[in-house]
C-alpha cells in the first residue's frame, strides 16, 4: 500500500516535470516563430526609401554659379529641374508640367509655328516679351503628353496647361555651390543674387 501509495506521488512528479518541459518548449518555439515573421516583414519592406531626395547641390561644373552665363536656361533632366540666369539674378523651375505632371522639353523656338499659323499668343506676364510676325521666336518648354507650352520663365502660354510651372528655392550654400529644394515653392519674383 505504502509503496503505491510512494508511485503515485513520483508519477504525478514526473507529469508536472513533463509538463513543465512542453509548455517551456511551446514558449520557445512561439517566440522563434514571432522573430522569424518580424524579420520576413522586414525583409519584404525595407526601411530604405529609394526616392530621390527633394533638396540637391548641381554636380561637376553646374556646381557653381560662375558656370552660367546671363541668359542661359540649362536644364537637370534627372532632377526635373531648369536653372536660369537672368540680369538680375538666378531662379530654378521644377520642370513638371502643371496640366498632368510630364516632363516638358527645352525648345530655343517654341512660338513661330503658332505665330505663323495665326495662332494670337499672349505676351508673356513676367518679361513683357511677345512673339509677333516680325519676331515670331522665343524659346520656352513644350510637353509631349498633351501639347502645352511654357516660355523660358516658365510661364503657360498655350495648350491645357493650367497655370505656370513651379519656381522652387534656391541659394547658395556655404561651401559656394547652388543649392536647390524641390520642395519649397518660391513666388515667381524670387531671384538669387550672387
Ligand atoms: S501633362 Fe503636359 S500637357 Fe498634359
Amino acid at each position: 500500500m505504502a509503496a503505491d501509495f510512494k508511485r503515485l506521488v513520483e508519477d504525478s512528479r514526473e507529469m508536472t516535470r513533463r509538463s513543465f518541459l512542453a509548455i517551456v518548449g511551446w514558449v520557445g518555439f512561439t517566440v522563434a516563430s514571432a522573430i522569424a515573421l518580424f524579420q520576413s516583414v522586414k525583409f519584404i519592406q525595407p526601411n530604405a526609401t529609394y526616392e530621390d531626395p527633394p533638396a540637391f547641390k548641381p554636380v561637376g561644373e553646374l556646381a557653381f554659379p560662375t558656370s552660367y552665363a546671363v541668359g542661359s536656361t540649362t536644364v537637370l533632366i534627372d532632377k526635373r529641374v531648369v536653372i536660369n540666369r537672368d540680369q538680375d539674378g538666378f531662379y530654378a523651375i521644377s520642370l513638371i508640367c502643371t496640366h498632368l505632371g510630364c516632363t516638358p522639353r527645352y525648345f530655343p523656338d517654341v512660338t513661330s509655328d503658332l505665330v505663323l499659323a495665326g495662332t494670337q499668343i499672349s505676351r508673356d506676364p513676367d518679361t513683357g516679351q511677345l512673339a509677333t510676325k516680325a519676331n515670331p521666336t522665343l524659346p520656352g518648354f513644350k510637353c509631349p503628353c498633351h501639347g502645352s507650352r511654357y516660355f523660358r520663365d516658365a510661364d503657360n502660354f498655350f495648350g491645357p496647361a493650367p497655370r505656370p510651372m513651379d519656381r522652387v528655392h534656391m541659394e547658395l550654400a556655404k561651401d559656394g555651390r547652388l543649392f536647390i529644394d524641390r520642395s519649397i515653392v518660391v513666388d515667381h519674383k524670387f531671384r538669387l543674387k550672387v
